[in-house]
């Protein structure tokens, strides 16, 4: 019997470096985060995705790791990472790790054996003796990085990296590089994760090619999927891969794939429907949508520990959320994204907030939520690339927020000093016991989303519904439906609704000062400046 438990989960994405420390040393540790998971039990998420923690250098924010099966010494030991586990599977959250196997570190020993020329090693990179003709193209982080291949003295060849030069990707083609991961696979089930989010899915499977030198890339994908069935069954992979559509089938595969993968196109039609504060832009992304097996699912979010990448939409479109978003040249990266985090974006305007949250509630998928970005926190735009959205959580007034007791000026990333976002303004416990504040209300709507199983699990229709400003769905799901409509301008909208559902024959769940009113033999209803409403229908 499958366990698709994942469907109805909410994801909730923290960084262990920044979000609690214990020993006053400026940087998160375990213990830290163990005895913070009341605050993720509390808003209602169901699972947990950590972000790198393995021993590693640190250039990219722990995606260059340096051993696998270990903890950074400044986060905790490994026995400190069980007692995590046990805390939050005492609470009945499950937890999924980065599985960052695109690439190591040129730290790692591997790299360093690698370069050395150790025979059982010189393979495990992708290596080559001239530098390729299309070394300069293909770059991830333009601005920044300058090329996918670089020389290595020692070795006197050129190793490729997709990423940052200090990232050499690894050899997959190599069957000890796979066997390599599935072992790192293994031991982090041993330690009771529910799965993994993997890096970087497209780059990871690019280089494959079939024992008979023939290509069919995602074919790995099945075999990391069942190298799971076999060792814990329920446990997830979650696929970073910023796919077009028609590739979506590749990965999930007919459900012998990835679980979910996240929908990084929706991301952006959302941006962009934020951005004109209409919703035809997410409507006809949501209708385009291919169907995917059962077993599938998208993971949606507003945003992420990375900039918003904007690079599938064109270039019109892409100005106009910068224009709305991030108009300085300093709030944008890479050629074309958003350094931003959510809360700055919509102004701080906490109806805007808790719209854009139901509504991506509301969406077909697994909601994921970026830690700090449920109590509002801004950005540190001082800090460099992404690190401008991976401020410190916010939990106090204090200086450095109640994260640390170090001095400001000690912690592993500033968080804003002064002004709206600064930790006095913007912080958890104020917000704890506030009805209506951004906090509670993100709690509320998450144990609605919880409860309308119709969304996580069953189909979608988009409404097509006159007001230009509103997105409305219909989810069914065993015979039951859940109605919800989210205006995304600051005017007020009225909403049609006949035909689509009976005053008498629904019960609101959640909704601002909304309701039906007769017009005739219509049923219109008006929602307020960023309104929403969420009804089920009882028939
Ligand atoms: C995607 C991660 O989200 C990003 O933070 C990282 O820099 C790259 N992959 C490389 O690992």
């Amino acid at each position: 019997m499958l366990n698709l438990w994942y469907k109805n989960a909410v994801l909730y994405c923290l960084d262990v470096d920044s979000f609690r420390d214990s020993d006053g040393d400026g940087v998160g540790d375990f213990r830290g985060l163990a005895d913070s998971l009341d605050h993720i039990e509390a808003l209602g998420a169901t699972c947990i995705w950590l972000l790198p923690f393995y021993p590693s250098p640190n250039r990219d924010n722990g995606y260059d790791i340096t051993d696998y099966y270990n903890v950074d010494p400044r986060y905790g030991t490994l026995g400190d990472f069980v007692e995590f586990m046990q805390a939050a599977q005492d609470r009945g959250l499950r937890v999924i790790v980065d599985l960052v196997v695109n690439h190591t570190s040129i730290d790692h020993p591997w790299f360093q054996a690698s370069r050395a020329g150790d025979p059982k090693y010189k393979d495990w990179y992708v290596w080559s003796k001239d530098k390729p003709a299309d070394a300069e193209s293909g770059i991830v982080f333009p601005g920044v990085q300058k090329t996918t291949w670089t020389r290595d003295a020692k070795r006197g060849e050129y190793y490729f990296h997709r990423f940052y030069k200090h990232q050499a990707d690894l050899n997959i083609d190599n069957p000890a590089v796979r066997e390599e991961i599935e072992r790192i696979m293994g031991f982090w089930l041993a330690l009771g994760v529910s799965g993994f989010r993997i890096d970087a899915v497209p780059f990871l499977i690019e280089g494959l090619t079939e024992a008979d030198g023939s290509r069919d890339p995602h074919r790995y994908l099945s075999e990391m999927r069942q190298f799971l069935a076999w060792r814990k069954a329920e446990a997830i992979l979650l696929a970073e891969a910023n796919i077009p559509m028609d590739e979506a089938d590749d990965y999930f595969g007919s459900g012998d794939r990835m679980n979910l993968i996240f929908n990084f196109p929706l991301n952006q039609r959302l941006f962009l429907s934020l951005a004109r504060r209409e919703a035809e832009p997410v409507k006809s992304m949501l209708k385009s949508l291919p169907d995917i097996a059962h077993v599938g699912q998208w993971a949606t979010f507003l945003r992420n520990h990375d900039e918003i990448d904007l690079g599938r939409l064109n270039d019109e479109e892409r100005q106009e959320v910068f224009a709305a978003f991030g108009p300085e040249k300093s709030m944008q990266l890479y050629d074309r994204g958003i350094r931003r985090r959510l809360a700055p974006m919509l102004g701080g305007d906490r109806n805007r907030l808790a719209n854009a949250f139901a509504l991506m509630l509301a969406l077909p998928g697994t909601p994921v939520i970026w830690s700090g970005d449920e109590i509002g926190m801004g950005d540190n735009l001082e800090l460099k690339e992404r690190d401008a959205v991976r401020t410190p959580m916010q939990w106090t007034a204090g200086e450095s927020g109640g994260f640390s007791s170090a001095a400001r000026t000690d912690l592993v990333r500033l968080p804003p000093a002064n002004g709206p976002y600064a930790p006095l303004h913007v912080n958890a416990e104020s917000q704890r016991m506030v009805d209506g504040a951004l906090l509670t209300t993100v709690e509320h709507l998450i144990r609605i989303r919880r409860a309308c199983r119709e969304i996580g699990w069953g189909d979608y229709e988009v409404l097509d519904l006159e007001a230009p400003s509103v997105v409305g769905l219909r989810c069914r799901w065993r015979g039951g439906e859940v109605v919800t409509l989210h205006n995304l301008s600051e005017h007020p909208a009225t909403v049609d609704l006949t035909g689509v559902v009976e005053p008498d024959k629904v019960r609101h769940l959640i909704g601002q000062e909304t309701d039906f009113a007769e017009d005739g033999a219509r049923c219109v209803m008006r929602l307020g400046a960023y309104g929403f409403d969420w009804m089920r229908v009882t028939g």
